[in-house]
């Protein structure tokens, strides 16, 4: 075999709590902003599914782990909705909630499967929205209060914990580009949101060092490696490490260091946007660093020194750097995200390098398509080949990383099953496992016979 990984890989895939759980008639979950912007905005989302539909797994879970079991999944990560265990974001907890994630990892346990759990995926809880959400510091404490509840509740099932799967993507849809909620546009109401998730996952993770829980903990970034146009160019050498600090560095940087990069900190405090910190606040993110990295990776940015004149209106990352379109990309029309597989090795190598060698791994890489039922055979398979060669192209890239002495753990996909994806709902399809949406159908997909193999070789050629 010319692809042989380490032993105890973990070989799984992912989802979340918002994207799978859904709503059913009279439940007790609060709202979350998705719940409310679906609510009063239903036209954003894809042919109008809302976040009550998604692929209803309170009821149907066993199904999906049963999928899960038969591929060989030793590991799978989902998160707990904080709206649904704590429906006012303080406070009460459901017990429903509780009974129900308990059930889940009692049943992922009993099939060898291990949980990953992670605090938050996009889903702020929307009574705390009302209040100002990440904009406000009690939002902080209140995300610290709960996940000190979910230590303490599952703290002996779950072993492998996150504060949070790609905070900027709150910080960037939710206030400059305007695909989440509030989508609003405003460049130093983004920072204090940023600074603010920051500092949340820091105390949650004071908070795990401090209880009883023995496993690990770490934070899922979304790692989008930044290329020049012209590596040669100074210009746009420097346009890349400020694009690399606005999007990347901004969270890796206090996750694993403990401290923020210097080039966006001057940035920001040019722009007189310095968010409101305390001295005690910074100690705390120093003296707060994850264990582990989770590293989601889909495409690279590319960007060039800035051409176009800057936007007068207000401030964005952009007026740093322009975009650099490389004619020459693969692209994966449905998501029209760039395809890039070297992206993952540079960027396990840009750990190695840069970041200690931190433990780390692939949490999330996939690829979403339209139509997938297209592609369905007489016996009902889905053959997603596309899906095999993008995974086989990017695990042989993270073979070679580990070859090099990254200290890569696992590979999980995105999606385990077909799952909801925000505003384009259930447009594009992702999992190793197809979900028929009228009779609730699980089948694995020939991609997910794929990854047995591998699985069980623990590797492929
Ligand atoms: C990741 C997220 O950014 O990408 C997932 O963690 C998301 O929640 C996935 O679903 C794929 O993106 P999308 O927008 O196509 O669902």
């Amino acid at each position: 075999m010319t692809h042989h990984f380490p032993t105890d890989f973990w070989w799984g895939a992912a989802a979340s709590g918002p994207q799978t759980e859904g709503r059913s008639p009279n439940d007790s979950k609060g709202a979350s902003i998705w719940d409310h912007w679906f609510k009063t905005n239903p036209e954003k989302f894809y042919q109008g599914q809302g976040p009550g539909q998604t692929t209803q797994v309170m009821t149907h879970y066993q199904e999906d782990l049963q999928c899960m079991e038969e591929i060989g999944f030793n590991s799978f990560r989902t998160s707990i909705q904080w709206s649904r265990l704590i429906p006012e974001g303080r406070g009460a907890v459901d017990q429903e909630a509780v009974a129900f994630y308990h059930r889940y990892f009692d049943e992922l346990l009993a099939r060898g499967i291990q949980p990953f759990v992670n605090l938050y995926h996009f889903d702020m809880p929307m009574a705390l929205q009302n209040q100002g959400g990440w904009l406000n510091r009690e939002t902080v404490t209140a995300f610290a209060e709960y996940a000190q509840v979910c230590f303490d509740l599952f703290g002996e099932k779950v072993s492998h914990w996150f504060t949070q799967n790609e905070p900027i993507v709150p910080v960037e849809m939710g206030y400059l580009y305007q695909q989440h909620y509030p989508a609003v546009v405003d460049l130093s109401m983004a920072v204090q949101v940023g600074y603010h998730e920051a500092l949340a996952s820091a105390r949650a993770i004071q908070k795990f060092r401090r209880s009883a829980c023995t496993g690990k903990i770490g934070i899922i970034l979304n790692l989008t490696p930044t290329y020049p146009k012209d590596p040669q160019n100074p210009a746009d050498q420097e346009a890349a490490v400020i694009a690399d600090a606005f999007f990347n560095r901004s969270f890796l940087d206090p996750a694993v260091k403990g401290t923020f990069p210097q080039e966006l900190v001057e940035i920001i405090d040019d722009l007189g946007m310095r968010p409101n910190t305390t001295e005690t606040d910074l100690a705390v993110i120093r003296t707060n660093t994850v264990d582990l990295l989770g590293v989601n990776y889909y495409q690279p940015r590319r960007v060039q020194q800035k051409q176009s004149p800057k936007n007068g209106q207000h401030p964005m990352p952009e007026d740093y750097f322009d975009v650099y379109d490389w004619p020459d990309k693969k692209i994966n029309p449905y998501r029209g995200w760039e395809i890039y597989e070297k992206g993952i090795y540079d960027t396990l190598i840009n750990l190695r390098d840069n970041y200690d060698n931190i433990p780390c791994f692939i949490s999330e890489n996939g690829m979403g398509v339209e139509n997938e039922g297209r592609f369905k055979n007489e016996a009902g398979i889905i053959e997603d080949d596309y899906r095999i060669q993008f995974i086989k192209d990017h695990l042989a890239y993270v073979h070679q990383a580990i070859e090099e002495g990254c200290h890569c753990l696992g590979y999980h996909m995105w999606a385990a099953t077909d799952n909801w994806s925000w505003l384009n709902a259930f447009k594009n399809r992702y999992g190793f496992i197809s979900i028929d949406l009228d009779t609730q159908q699980r089948t694995i997909k020939r991609s997910g016979y794929w990854f047995k193999e591998v699985i069980r070789e623990n590797g492929f050629s």
